[in-house]
């Protein structure tokens, strides 16, 4: 049987993906360190898949940890890289922890690949790495340039992308698909599995729905004077269940041979740009729930506007995120209404 090795795989992104593999009949082991994430997420898994993954509890920085996952499941044929660091405005305060566990960690992966003969890679990656994109490269293939990072978390995708680059090069036999991903949102369907932000969220969907649940008093909409048609920053956000699909397609096509280069990337996108002042409008409509929220100034580092061209994902991959954005808004707030206990 072919099994997937899932780093983070008890994570946000990590634990919708290892559901779709799942169910189309892998098996799986998870390797997390727990850094990020709470346990009780395989019982979700399991309750929506009727198995149970296998879990290893180890830091993927640890090199014999790691090689002893390699030595148990010999039947290792891919692996699907999430364990990551990712919050930003801690990246800048706390370099070094970024650029040692997100660096290394998948350092230490491809070393064990190599050595036990694992060839096919899947890495996430972010839109982060364009930066700002030029207006005449809106939206954004994978064709734009990189642009210099504006955080040390943003510069450790940019490293890792490199690292891929130069591994597939001195060792012909491996393969990765380099995922970049725009903004992902939403909770699995079943309200089982969900983003489990630790604290106050930075990102938008968590601060949205937990203002709803009244966990907060109001959302701050980071700036409304940006060169924008409301003024709000536009994002592509995509649902996190159409995102973990994309894993699967990505490696059914190194693992079945498609893959027409060593290393291919791929843009993870809807290809529509929403504004936050969109985003609220559109969650008040579908939960009929009222959104408390003020205008306060730019937070440092934002993009102003990006969205993606996904038509290489679509045509190569064959692969569509198309669910629609106030479904995906709902499954954010059913999954925030199981987690508090809310009765509608
Ligand atoms: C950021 C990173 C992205 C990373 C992601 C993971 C950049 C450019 N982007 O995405 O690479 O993968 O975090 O955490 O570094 N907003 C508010 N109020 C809030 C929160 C957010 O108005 O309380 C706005 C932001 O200004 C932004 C939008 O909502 O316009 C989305 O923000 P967020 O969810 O944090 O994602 P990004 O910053 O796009």
């Amino acid at each position: 049987m072919n099994r997937i090795l899932v780093t983070g795989g008890v994570g946000y992104i990590g634990s919708h993906t290892v559901v779709e593999l799942m169910q189309q009949g892998y098996d799986v082991v998870i390797v997390d360190n727990l850094s990020n994430s709470n346990i009780q997420v395989l019982d979700g898994i399991e309750a929506i898949v009727g198995r149970r993954p296998d879990f290893v509890n180890v830091d993927c920085c640890d090199y014999v940890a790691l090689d002893n996952v390699f030595r148990t499941y010999t039947d290792i044929v891919g692996v699907i890289h999430f364990a990551a660091s990712k919050a930003v405005g801690e990246s800048v305060e706390r370099p070094l922890l970024y650029y040692r566990n997100n660096t290394l960690s998948l350092i230490t992966l491809l070393a064990l690949m190599q050595e036990h003969k694992v060839n096919h890679l899947v890495f996430s990656s972010s839109c982060t790495v364009y930066g700002q994109p030029d207006p005449e490269h809106l939206p954004v293939d994978e064709t734009a340039p990189r642009k210099k990072a504006l955080s040390p978390y943003g510069n450790t995708k940019r490293i890792n992308e490199d690292i891929i680059c130069d591994q597939a090069h001195a060792c012909p036999s491996l393969h990765a698909t380099i995922l970049r991903y725009f903004n992902p949102i939403g909770a699995h369907p079943s309200a089982l599995i969900g983003e489990l932000p630790n604290g106050v969220p930075n990102n938008l969907l968590p601060f949205v729905t937990q203002t709803a649940a009244g966990l907060r008093k109001e959302l701050r909409v980071f700036g409304n004077d940006y060169n924008t048609p409301d003024g709000s920053c536009i994002r592509d956000y995509i649902y996190v269940v159409d995102l973990a699909k994309a894993h699967v397609k990505a490696i059914q096509r190194m693992l079945g041979g498609q893959a027409e280069e060593q290393v291919e990337i791929f843009n993870l996108g809807t290809g529509r740009g929403l504004s936050v002042l969109e985003i609220i409008r559109t969650f008040e409509q579908v939960t009929g729930r009222k959104l408390p929220y003020t205008i306060v100034g730019r937070r440092e580092g934002d993009i102003e506007q990006v969205w993606a061209d996904p038509r290489k994902a679509n045509t190569v991959l064959g692969w569509s995120a198309d669910t629609p954005i106030p479904e995906v808004l709902l499954s954010a707030w059913r999954w925030e209404k199981h987690l508090r206990n809310i009765e509608d």
